[in-house]
């Protein structure tokens, strides 16, 4: 499994366009061959960004898109090959409906909005979740700009929605399960398997998990996929987390060995060594 990709060689820093000062300074640190390949993300202190402004949570919502935004846009532009954004799981049904109203509005007017953006950043969209248990409108505005952005060949975001990471893995069972009906198969399920029935398939594991916020808890999301992931979680709101945020992130990770399991080259040549 490949986990860090060699990025094209026409990636320049210049592919951000302007950057402030502090941007300057992390883009400078930062080693555009050893990006993510998938970045997931947990937007998280939406109300809580509200909250310590006086203003309603779904103010925080709104200002929540603008992360989203610059989120997507500069991974796009690093060439990330896939990011993910939790933006709805299935526990958020729980929410006061005036809330979960607003946020499936808030939804359907951001990809009526973004989807220049998206276009012009060649980005290929997908939702990951239940579809079928949203309302009518929000599943018509989610095929269309599935089908609008189909062709692009850059990075492809995926929007979780009704999202749930065991519901993800009952349902890739379930699907099997339904192809195996009355073929009478009965090998056994691989890991290769199941992960080609899961939501993601085609997509490579998230290598980073961005939680904003400060929570430590993985909530239910892409809990196959991150069996290996990178766990980044930063006390900034998500309303707050701007691009030197995201930039921050990318550096930390870079910082990271990665192991899977095995041990270091230079542990491991040591120990090769005393055999
Ligand atoms: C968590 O904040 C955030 C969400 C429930 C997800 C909604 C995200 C957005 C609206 C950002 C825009 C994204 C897209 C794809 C349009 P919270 O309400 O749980 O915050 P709290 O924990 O502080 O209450």
């Amino acid at each position: 499994m490949a986990h860090t990709r060699t990025q094209p060689a026409t990636l320049a820093p210049e592919a951000l366009g302007p950057v402030t000062p502090e941007e300057a300074v992390l883009l400078k640190k930062l080693d555009l061959a050893r990006l993510p390949r998938h970045i997931a993300v947990i937007m998280d202190g939406n109300g809580r960004w509200a909250q310590k402004r006086h203003l309603l949570r779904a103010a925080g919502h709104r200002a929540g898109t603008q992360s989203a935004r610059t989120t997507i846009e500069t991974c796009a532009r690093l060439h990330v090959e896939a990011l993910t954004l939790y933006a709805f799981s299935v526990e958020n049904w729980r929410r006061p409906k005036a809330e979960i109203e607003f946020l499936m509005q808030l939804l359907r007017d951001y990809l009526r909005k973004e989807m220049p953006l998206l276009q012009r950043n060649n980005v290929r969209m997908r939702f990951l979740g239940r579809p079928e248990e949203l309302p009518a409108g929000v599943q018509k505005d989610t095929r269309e700009a599935t089908e609008e952005t189909a062709r692009n060949t850059g990075m492809v975001l995926s929007i979780a929605l009704n999202y749930g990471g065991r519901a993800e893995i009952v349902d890739a069972m379930n699907a099997i399960l339904m192809e195996r009906n009355g073929h009478g198969g009965t090998q056994p399920v691989t890991e290769e398997l199941l992960a080609r029935h899961l939501y993601t398939a085609e997509l490579p594991d998230p290598d980073l998990l961005i939680r904003t916020s400060g929570e430590m808890r993985v909530s239910n999301f892409l809990l196959w996929q991150i069996a290996y992931a990178e766990i980044f979680v930063t006390e900034t709101l998500w309303p707050d987390f701007n691009r030197a945020r995201l930039l921050e992130a990318l550096l930390d990770f870079q910082k990271r060995e990665r192991r899977y399991g095995g041990i270091d080259s230079e542990r491991g040549a040591a120990a090769r060594a005393a055999r």
